[in-house]
């Protein structure tokens, strides 16, 4: 079993609409998935229980049990387990990226969003933890063009240390729309761009993870 945190010491980055979207589109793959909701806020929660239908197993549970968890979907067979971080405090988020294999570090286009990345990606690699950064609620390109502000935080972004995802996240409605049903971009509409920046980064990540398209991991096979 590969295990994800999605972590963000930045309230509001977006972990649980990336949590939410990326297990949907794993559990769509045909991946044993389960979703580990640490945040007392119990969104994720929310969001999965407002869908009808089959999706990813939910574990409402503490940061305290993530380990047990995890154990317990490895026994189980699961193949991938994220966990869905409040933004505090500092040692819950430290317990999930313990736990992880690869950490997504949510981040907005924004000076403060990126000072507060900056020492999450240090976290990240003083635990001796992968790391990837995923740039969410950018503004959309205008006439081609990528908007200054999101170049500047790709640029400031290198500093960090960990590698940023080449696919990020637009500012766009459909990710609140969808979320309020439970649903994936994708399940919401098929052919958004949304739901085309979901599929790659979830074929990024997985190709981090080593898993091959069945859910298994490619380097053991
Ligand atoms: N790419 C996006 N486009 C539009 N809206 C977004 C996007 N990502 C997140 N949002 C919206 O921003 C708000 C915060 O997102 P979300 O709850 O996922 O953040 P969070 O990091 O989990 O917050 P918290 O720290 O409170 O747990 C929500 O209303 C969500 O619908
Ligand atoms: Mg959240």
């Amino acid at each position: 079993m590969k295990t994800l945190a999605v972590i963000s010491r930045k309230g509001g980055a977006g972990k649980t609409t990336l949590a939410i979207n990326l297990s949907l589109t794993a559990h769509l793959a045909g991946w044993k998935t389960l979703l580990a909701d640490i945040d007392p806020q119990r969104s994720a929660s929310d969001a999965l229980r407002a869908r009808g239908g089959s999706g990813p197993c939910l574990a409402e549970i503490n940061a305290g049990k993530l380990f047990q968890t995890g154990a317990h979907a490895e026994h189980d067979g699961y193949d991938v387990m994220l966990i869905d971080t409040p933004a505090a405090p500092d040692a819950d988020v430290a317990v999930a990226v313990n736990s992880a294999d690869l950490c997504i570090l949510v981040c907005r286009p924004t000076f403060l969003d990126i000072a507060s990345v900056a020492r999450s990606a240090e976290m990240v690699r003083r635990l001796g933890k992968a790391g990837l950064i995923v740039l969410n609620q950018a503004p959309s390109k205008r006439g081609g063009f990528e908007p200054a502000s999101v170049r500047q935080a790709v640029e400031a972004l290198r500093f960090c240390g960990l590698p940023v995802a080449p696919i990020g996240l637009r500012a766009r409605t459909i990710y609140q729309q969808a979320i309020a049903r439970g649903l994936s971009v994708g399940e919401w509409d098929a052919a958004t761009p949304a739901a085309r920046e979901i599929d790659r980064l979830w074929g990024h990540v997985a190709a981090l993870l080593a898993l091959d398209g069945h859910g298994r991991d490619a380097r053991a096979s």
